[in-house]
């Protein structure tokens, strides 16, 4: 039977949506919410409407929510949930603040409630992760999970400036006007708190966890690496033991016998470490529109075969506890003093480059507030 599609949102991830749908004879989009009114007709027909409740109140089945607006997205998805409809989202924000509620509330309405592109673009790691969890305990999870930081220290990793390789990113379509969310860690720390959730079954929140970007880099810290024949990435990982949960969001210097040496440009990057599956490692385009859209046309497949997919997310806190302690390279001004004793020093062109053993991320920051300053993890 044919499924009537309302599309939220046509921009870069919506436009590449719809062409993919279009082109399947058992679905028909019959509706695109935009923000602001448009004339024009798609394939001739006038599909654009900035009236959300004229698409609640329709007999669209499924709702695709790809505005990219926390509070209006939240919005959309939770009363088309209320309202029998599927949805389908690509929103980390909206699905790392609301996945408990929102599940929930499909659960009960008997709807699904898919977000398989909120984590790494074409990378399947949802669908992968909530398979092995069924089978048995996932251990690890580590990734590189934005292609806006990851291209620009690869520029870096080439030779070029903070600048040169941000306007690169930006020329390219990667980064965004306002790169924040990418060049702070903060769009990795949604996506980790996504998979962490569903690696415990219970609800992580986004404050739980230590994040630090690589707004900060120099190419003297890329060199420091380089100098030691590593490679500078900003990965995200958890991992699970009887104790509790250890995340963290930083940038970390790694050899190339780390399956993430190669992954450079754009790429993501995802591994696992599930009981029965052992170790599985996912490549692959983490953002763009027809990778985005992948995704997001197989959780429409996922709703249209009827399959529920089935997990259990406990509404209660996780036990979270600190990293275990790592060695860390710390860059700062020469002047600053950060009370770091017995420590590793060198010094060179204005600044001090601390190797710090047995630390981690927090204790770094608080040593280090109020200064400007790079901090990485050494392996
Ligand atoms: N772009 C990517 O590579 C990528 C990758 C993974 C996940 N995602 C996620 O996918 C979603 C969409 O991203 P995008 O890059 O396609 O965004 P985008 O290019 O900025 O497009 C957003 C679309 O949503 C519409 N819109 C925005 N706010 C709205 C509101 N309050 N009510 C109604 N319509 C609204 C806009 O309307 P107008 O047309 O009137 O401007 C536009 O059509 C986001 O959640 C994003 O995080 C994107």
């Amino acid at each position: 039977m044919m499924k009537k599609i309302a599309l939220l949102g046509y921009g870069t991830v919506g436009r590449s949506v719809y062409t993919l749908l279009k082109a399947m004879d058992d679905v028909e989009v019959t509706a695109i919410l935009r923000s602001r009114a448009y004339d024009d007709t798609v394939d001739g027909k006038a599909l654009f409407t900035t009236d959300f409740d004229a698409i609640l109140n329709s007999d669209a089945d499924i709702v695709v929510e790809l505005t990219g607006d926390l509070n209006a997205g939240y919005r959309y998805m939770k009363a088309s949930l209320e309202r029998g409809k599927a949805v389908v989202t690509a929103s980390k924000s909206v699905v790392s603040e609301h996945l408990y509620e929102l599940k929930t509330l499909a659960e009960d309405q008997g709807v699904g409630f898919y977000y398989g592109a909120s984590v790494c673009g074409a990378i399947p790691i949802i669908d992968n992760l909530i398979l092995q969890k069924r089978m048995g305990p996932v251990r690890h999870l580590r990734g590189i999970m934005n292609g806006t930081s990851n291209y620009m220290l690869t520029a870096m990793t080439e030779g070029g400036d903070y600048q040169s390789a941000l306007k690169d990113a930006q020329e390219q379509g990667y980064a965004e006007a306002d790169p924040t969310a990418d060049v702070e860690g903060l769009d990795i720390l949604r996506k980790l708190t996504i998979l962490t959730s569903l690696a415990i079954g219970a609800v992580m929140t986004n404050d739980a966890t230590s994040y630090y970007g690589m707004s900060t880099v120099l190419p003297m810290d890329i060199a420091f690496g380089l100098e030691r024949r590593m490679k500078l990435k900003l990965l995200a990982r958890c991992d699970v033991d009887q104790d509790g949960v250890r995340t963290v969001v930083e940038p970390t210097f790694i050899g190339s016998d780390d399956v993430f040496y190669g992954v450079d440009g754009a790429l993501n990057g995802v591994e696992l470490d599930g009981a029965y599956c052992h170790h599985l490692t996912f490549l692959g385009e983490g953002a763009g529109g027809d990778a985005t859209a992948s995704a997001v046309v197989s959780d429409i497949l996922h709703v249209l075969s009827g399959a529920r997919q089935c997990y259990e997310l406990a509404d209660e806190a996780p036990t979270v506890l600190s990293p275990l302690p790592q060695t860390y390279y710390v860059r700062v001004s020469e002047e600053a003093d950060l009370g770091l004793e017995g420590c590793e020093v060198h010094q060179k062109d204005g600044y001090k480059q601390y190797i710090v053993q047995n630390t981690d991320l927090k204790a770094l920051l608080a040593a280090c507030q109020g200064e400007t300053t790079f901090i990485a993890r050494l392996g």
